[in-house]
């Protein structure tokens, strides 16, 4: 059947008008974070950072009923949307952002057509369809590295270097353009040039190149580029805060690891504006080549599209090898049914049908404290999930102890068809290793700081009014720059709604009744003294872990959180170390006493 022109013209304007409409939302409230930031309204960042995640899905819900309106009885007509995908693409091919609105036509037509896997008919694949930042399948089953000849002048500003370092800092300080003034911004400019002397032989760095826009999140601002010195090129990051009304430089960062710390999974996504986000990942690809540009369009706030490209780097890994998906290492989870690709580090995550007691969570609920968290601050403690619809595989990738586990246990999301697994729904995250496994082979060392790390989340959580609820090991993993991140987040709460309770002591009442708690526990009453138990911690690592964190396990350090946030404020979490500091009074008071600080 042909579809008149007139009608695939019309159903391709309805899905660029509506992606349109997003991208001019989304632009709005991403400029309104220098303001914030200028202001130091970090409440206002906050409710700015969830209602940016809403706009996809609204977008999305305001196109349909105009689709379903405009095409009638060929809505969900793949004849009807064949031809509008070839109008669609030719109405957005010269953008910058185009492969922004295919991954939105994606969203509709997938929607419209409730396509199950994918339809290389009726959606755009982008494999190979134009250069993507990326290349072919690397190690990690991620893109290769490989976006040093992409890097634009125009994405980056370069600042040549005549004479004095400290001057050249000082120039590249003043182009973040923030209408606050500086507290001290020759004392920022020299404590920045001795961290670069510190890092690399100065007489050889030639420029300083930064990429144009700024980034922001949280308390934070980041320029973001390069060292440019005779030999290479050296990562270069530099923080802003304004603590007192006044900017400041926090930190700089001269490593890999450390910037790739800062654009971590598990941090909420940055505001940023860039007409073309192809072109400011592969800047920051150069910049951080193990980053899979999945993570990147991600870390930038295009999470849909970051999603789309993890999608593709899966199905062109899947051809590039043969292993198979297995249960995933650890313990099997009593809510998830968890299974992994050992070739590609991500692990995926089906809801089972039926939980374990002592669970009694519901899917809905499971569903929801996923979606708390997409929208919470992430405090680089909590994993980024993805979330998928009717996906399928291959049934032979599927080693049989995993299918039959999938189809007994998670029956209402996982089926066969003929050889295709069909997964309805499922979360994907980055693999982590598990905290319990680490623990057991991990050297001495390693052990303890992991330990001293696990309290240390609790603390970020706090911070950030998380409560992560069932704080077992086995809900934690290990990043590969060795930070603790947990995953499982069924109990997981808003710390303000929690209440956290003494144990009564029993023999002052006397009215203890043996078994059950004779004292009521109300749902969400929480005992820190009981955390004790619940940690699996022995001997010398408990030992460590009591030496850092003690006071986690009375009742007054979740208290001072919770008041905290009551009073509106928004606690400081560092996605650094605090060596990398250069002011060691944190910004809490203006320069002046401001201790130098040369250690490192
Ligand atoms: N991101 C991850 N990386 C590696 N392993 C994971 C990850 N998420 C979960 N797992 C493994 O799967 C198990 C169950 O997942 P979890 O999210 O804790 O679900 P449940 O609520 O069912 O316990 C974990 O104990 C762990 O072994
Ligand atoms: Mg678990």
């Amino acid at each position: 059947m042909t579809v008149e022109r007139d009608l695939a013209a019309a159903g391709a304007a309805i899905v660029r008008a509506a992606f349109e409409v997003h991208g001019q939302r989304y632009a709005r409230i991403t400029a309104r974070a220098r303001r914030h930031f200028e202001r130091a309204d970090w409440l206002a960042g906050q409710r700015d950072s969830a209602r940016r995640l809403d706009l996809y899905g609204e977008c999305i819900a305001e196109a349909l009923p105009r689709l379903h309106e405009r095409l009638g009885a060929l809505a969900a007509d793949p004849d009807a949307w064949h031809a509008i995908r070839d109008a669609y693409a030719l109405a957005v091919a010269e953008r910058g952002d185009a492969e922004l609105a295919e991954t939105f036509y994606n969203s509709c037509a997938r929607r419209m057509l409730k396509i199950v896997g994918v339809d290389p008919r009726l959606e755009f694949l982008g494999l190979g369809e134009r250069n993507a930042p990326g290349g072919a399948s690397g190690r990690t089953g991620f893109d290769a590295p490989d976006a040093a000849g992409l890097v634009t002048d125009e994405v980056a500003v370069t600042f040549p270097r005549d004479g004095d370092l400290a001057q050249l800092v000082r120039h590249v300080l003043e182009d973040g353009g923030f209408s606050v003034p500086w507290d001290d911004i020759d004392g920022d400019a020299r404590r920045v040039a001795d961290r670069i002397r510190a890092a690399v032989d100065v007489r050889r760095v030639r420029a300083i190149e930064l990429a144009r826009p700024v980034f922001f999140r949280g308390k934070a601002a980041y320029r973001v580029g390069r060292l440019l010195t005779d030999g290479a090129a050296v990562p270069l990051l530099i923080a802003f805060r304004n603590p007192f009304g006044r900017v400041i430089v926090d930190a700089v960062l001269t490593t890999e690891d450390e910037v790739s710390i800062v654009f971590s999974f598990s941090r909420s996504y940055f505001f940023v504006r860039w007409e073309r986000p192809r072109e400011l990942v592969a800047y920051l690809r150069a910049i951080m080549p193990r980053k899979p540009v999945s993570e990147l369009y991600t870390a930038i706030g295009w999470h849909r599209h970051g999603k789309t490209e993890l999608y593709r780097s899966l199905l062109r890994h899947l051809v590039a090898s043969d292993d198979r998906f297995e249960i995933a290492p650890g313990q099997r989870g009593m809510v998830m049914c968890v299974f992994t690709l050992p070739s590609f580090d991500v692990v995926f995550k089906v809801i089972r049908d039926r939980f374990e007691p002592p669970k009694t969570v519901t899917h809905a609920e499971v569903r929801e404290k996923y979606r708390l968290v997409f929208r919470h601050d992430r405090a680089g403690r909590l994993v980024d999930a993805q979330q998928f619809e009717e996906m399928e595989f291959r049934r032979e990738r599927f080693a049989p102890e995993l299918l039959a586990q999938l189809l007994e246990l998670a029956s209402e999301s996982v089926h066969l068809r003929g050889d295709t697994v069909v997964l309805r729904h499922l979360y994907t995250e980055r693999r982590l290793q598990p905290l319990d496994l680490y623990l057991r082979q991990a050297p001495h060392e390693a052990a303890h700081e992991a330990v001293i790390d696990y309290g240390q989340v609790l603390r970020d959580l706090a911070a950030s009014n998380i409560f992560p609820g069932d704080m077992l090991l086995k809900n934690f993993g290990v990043s590969r720059h060795g930070r603790l991140i947990f995953y499982d987040y069924d109990e997981l709460a808003p710390l303000s709604e929690c209440r956290f309770r003494e144990l009564p002591h029993s023999s002052d009442d006397g009215d203890e009744s043996a078994g059950e708690p004779w004292y009521y526990v109300g749902e969400r009453d929480i005992f820190p003294e009981e955390f004790r138990t619940f940690l699996g911690l022995r001997g010398e690592l408990l030992a460590t872990f009591l030496a850092h964190h003690e006071e986690l396990l009375g009742v007054a350090f979740w208290h001072r959180m919770q008041a905290q946030h009551a009073r509106g404020e928004v606690p400081d979490i560092y996605p650094y170390r605090t060596a990398r500091r250069l002011r060691r009074d944190g910004g809490t008071a203006p320069a002046g006493g401001t201790p130098e600080e040369s250690t490192r």
